[in-house]
Order: structure tokens, then C-alpha cells, then sequence
């Protein structure tokens, strides 16, 4: 049976946009449950200025805290040098970079144009001792700018995969794509990288979500970003709902005839509980 990997963003991707602050041992109670269902990769923390995300503040003490389960690797965000000196200190086992396909994000996002931000990352991926991973965010709407051209997307893939992350995640931001865009998008990005080192992150705010996944896996690619509980957002995508919940990737890929390895009774009570702390 073919398999789906889930790639984990809840503690990071979920929670980032929460704005009443949450306890650090609730996250750890969170990435500590998660680490038990079965996930190879756990987005845990983010090193980027506490003054744009408060949220994530507490990255460092979050990877401190966790019981770290072998064969498990806990991924960090770093947007620049600072953020992967945190990440390096606090151990993350993986780190991402992230950069947009669209200008009018990528300024309100990084305070940098793409360009700009690409140039960030060059040190990052010489110095980083850890495998490098990269989001292209808004890959098919802009909250500022509108549609996004697939040829913009397949740009800043390609540059990433050139500069070394070993895998690409595709993000539809706001949620808004629909299958026809997501398909055109995933036809450019092939031609420049193979579905093998692509993944999805679809938010589900226009319920899609799922849609779009069935188009990637129509192109071969088989990991998928997901929250529990389908928390998320990010706080300069205005609009920009949750992540397609993990429990409905799950059920759906399962009921596709892929396996996932994954325990969806853990993925069950992990998602109640980052609901709760939603508060
Ligand atoms: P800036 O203001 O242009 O840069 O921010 P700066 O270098 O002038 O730094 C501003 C302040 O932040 C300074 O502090 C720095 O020291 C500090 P001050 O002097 O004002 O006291 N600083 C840092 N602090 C901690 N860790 C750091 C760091 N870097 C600088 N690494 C910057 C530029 C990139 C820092 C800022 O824009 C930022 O942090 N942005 C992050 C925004 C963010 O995290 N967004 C959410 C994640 S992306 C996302 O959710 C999308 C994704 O899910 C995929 C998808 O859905 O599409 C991945
Ligand atoms: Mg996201």
C-alpha cells in the first residue's frame, strides 16, 4: 500500500495565531501526546521575532521540555541567522525556511521582498547543521496581491531546491485555491521539481482543503502539512482560517487507499486538546 506521510504543523502552524498566551507545559503536554500517534516530523516552534508572533516565544522552552520520541524529528521555523542560532541552541532536529510567492505577502510577512528574503537564507543553508526544509507561501492567492502566477511559484521552488532544502512545502495560505489553480500551480512546480521533494499545506478556510490534496496526489506528491483540531493561521494572511485539520486528512487519505501509520485515536484526543487551549 502506498503510503501518506502527515507532516504535524499544530504546535507551530496551529497555535502561532492564537492570541490569549498559552502555558509552555500545555504546549509540551500537546507536542508530547502528537510524538505518540506516530508522526515521523512534529512542527514544534518558531524562531522569528516574539514582537510579530508573541505566540511562539516560548520555542525554546518548548523544545527543552518535550520527551523526545526516537525516530521523531522536531522542526523549527527560522527566517534568518538569529533564528537558526535559536534553533541550533534549543536542538531542533529540522528547521524551515519560509518564503512567498507573491510580493504583497512576502513584505508583510518578512518585512523583505522575495528577493530579499531568498538572500536570508543563503547563510542559513551553509551554516545550518540540520536538514533545511522551505515553504513557498501563497501559491495560488495573495491576500494583497490576488492570483498568483503558477510560474512565480515554480520560481521560488526551483531557487529553494537550488539552495538545498531537501523538501519544498507549498502553501495555500488563505485557503482560498481551487482544484483548477492548485492543479495548474502543481503543473509548473513539477517541471522544476519532483513531486518527491514537494508537500502540501493547504488551510482549509473555503473547505477545499481535501480537494486540493486529491489534485497533489494526483502529481505524486505524498506528504501533507496538517493541524489536530484544524487550528491555525497566520497573523499577516488576513483571513486566513485553519490548517485542514489532521483528523480529516487522515480519515481521507486512509479512505483513499493510501496508509499513514498514524494512531487516529491519539490523533483524536491530540485534537480535542489543542482545541481546548484555544480557550
Ligand atoms: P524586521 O523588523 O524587518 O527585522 O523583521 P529586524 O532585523 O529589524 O528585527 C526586528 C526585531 O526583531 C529586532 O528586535 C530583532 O532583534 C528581532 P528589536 O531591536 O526591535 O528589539 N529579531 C528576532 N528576534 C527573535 N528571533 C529572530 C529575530 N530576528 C529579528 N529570529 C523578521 C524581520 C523576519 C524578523 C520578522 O518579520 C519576523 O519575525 N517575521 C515572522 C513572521 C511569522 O512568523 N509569520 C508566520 C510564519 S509563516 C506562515 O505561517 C506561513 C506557513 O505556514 C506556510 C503557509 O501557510 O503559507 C509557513
Ligand atoms: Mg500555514
Amino acid at each position: 500500500m502506498t503510503t501518506v506521510e502527515i507532516f504535524e504543523v499544530g504546535p507551530r502552524d496551529g497555535l502561532q495565531n492564537e492570541k490569549a498566551e498559552i502555558a509552555t507545559s500545555d504546549k509540551i503536554a500537546l507536542v508530547d501526546l502528537l510524538s505518540t500517534a506516530g508522526f515521523k516530523r512534529i512542527e514544534v516552534a518558531s524562531f522569528v521575532s516574539p514582537k510579530w508572533v508573541p505566540q511562539m516565544a516560548d520555542s525554546a522552552q518548548v523544545l527543552e521540555g518535550i520527551m523526545r520520541a526516537p525516530g521523531v524529528s522536531y522542526a523549527a521555523l527560522t527566517p534568518n541567522m538569529r533564528g537558526l542560532e535559536g534553533a541550533i541552541a534549543a536542538q531542533a532536529d529540522e528547521v524551515a525556511v519560509f518564503a512567498s510567492a507573491s510580493e504583497g505577502f512576502s513584505k508583510a510577512n518578512v518585512n523583505a521582498t522575495i528577493t530579499e528574503s531568498l538572500a536570508r537564507f543563503a547563510p542559513i543553508m551553509d551554516a545550518a547543521p540540520m536538514p533545511v526544509r522551505g515553504y513557498v507561501s501563497c501559491v495560488a492567492e495573495c491576500p494583497y496581491d490576488g492570483a498568483t502566477d503558477p510560474a512565480d511559484v515554480a520560481k521560488v521552488v526551483a531557487e529553494l531546491v537550488a539552495m538545498g532544502c531537501y523538501e519544498v512545502s507549498l502553501g495555500d495560505t488563505i485557503g482560498r485555491a481551487t482544484p483548477e489553480q492548485i492543479d495548474a500551480m502543481l503543473k509548473a512546480v513539477t517541471d522544476v521539481c519532483p513531486a518527491e521533494k514537494l508537500a502540501g499545506h493547504f488551510h482549509d478556510t473555503s473547505g477545499r482543503a481535501l480537494l486540493n490534496i486529491d489534485v497533489a496526489l494526483s502529481h505524486g506528491v505524498r506528504v501533507f502539512d496538517a493541524a489536530v483540531g484544524g487550528l491555525g493561521g497566520c497573523p499577516y494572511a488576513p483571513g486566513a482560517a485553519g490548517n485542514v485539520a489532521t483528523e480529516a486528512v487522515l480519515a481521507h487519505v486512509e479512505r483513499t487507499g493510501y496508509a499513514t501509520g498514524l494512531n487516529a485515536d491519539i490523533i483524536a484526543r491530540a485534537g480535542q486538546m489543542a482545541l481546548a487551549l484555544r480557550g
